[in-house]
């Protein structure tokens, strides 16, 4: 039986200035989108913010409904619009932060399993990772490759393998 390790390396830091300017604006915007969220059912408000290869920025928050299957996350809201509005740009770093109840949380808040899967799709549609910025107020990971997050990811290629 041959065993295979998976690796993903994450930084941490606890201060936003290890971050350039351009990595905190997004956080910065993130933390905005949060506040537009539509979050009644779960008190819990996700923002997120991408940032393009030409540097347009592009925000989602999550949109609940009370058929709570409908609802939507802010990941997936911003990787869908930035799809919709410019699918030749791709999206080269995305910052996530959440308030709960209205105050930020303190933790950085991972992407849940649907938004992995989107950020991976995202990523394999035009070959560049996408830096995640996990953001809590007393701590921010970093992760270099969001698919990292998603180890034997169900992608394009498993669409394209033979069957017999
Ligand atoms: N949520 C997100 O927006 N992103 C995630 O990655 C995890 C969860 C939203 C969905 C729901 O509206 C609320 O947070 C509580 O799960």
């Amino acid at each position: 039986m041959k065993k295979i390790t998976i690796n993903t390396i994450i930084s941490e830091t606890t201060s936003l200035q290890d971050l350039t300017i351009e990595d905190q604006e997004i956080i910065s915007r993130a933390m905005n989108a949060a506040k537009a969220s539509w979050s009644p059912y779960s008190g819990f408000s996700v923002g997120a913010a991408l940032r393009l290869e030409d540097g347009t920025i592009v925000t989602g928050a999550n949109v609940e409904n009370a058929a709570f299957p409908s609802g939507i996350c802010a990941e997936h809201t911003a990787l869908s619009a930035a799809a919709s509005n410019f699918p030749e740009v791709p999206p080269v770093a995305m910052a996530i932060t959440a308030l709960n109840k209205g105050k930020q949380v303190l933790m950085p808040v991972a992407p849940c399993g649907k938004c992995r899967q989107v950020i991976a799709e995202t990523e394999n549609r035009y070959n560049r990772a996408i830096k995640l910025f996990l953001a809590g107020k007393e701590k921010i990971t970093i992760i270099e490759i969001g698919s990292d997050l998603l180890p034997l990811v169900f992608s394009q290629k498993d669409l394209n393998s033979s069957g017999q």
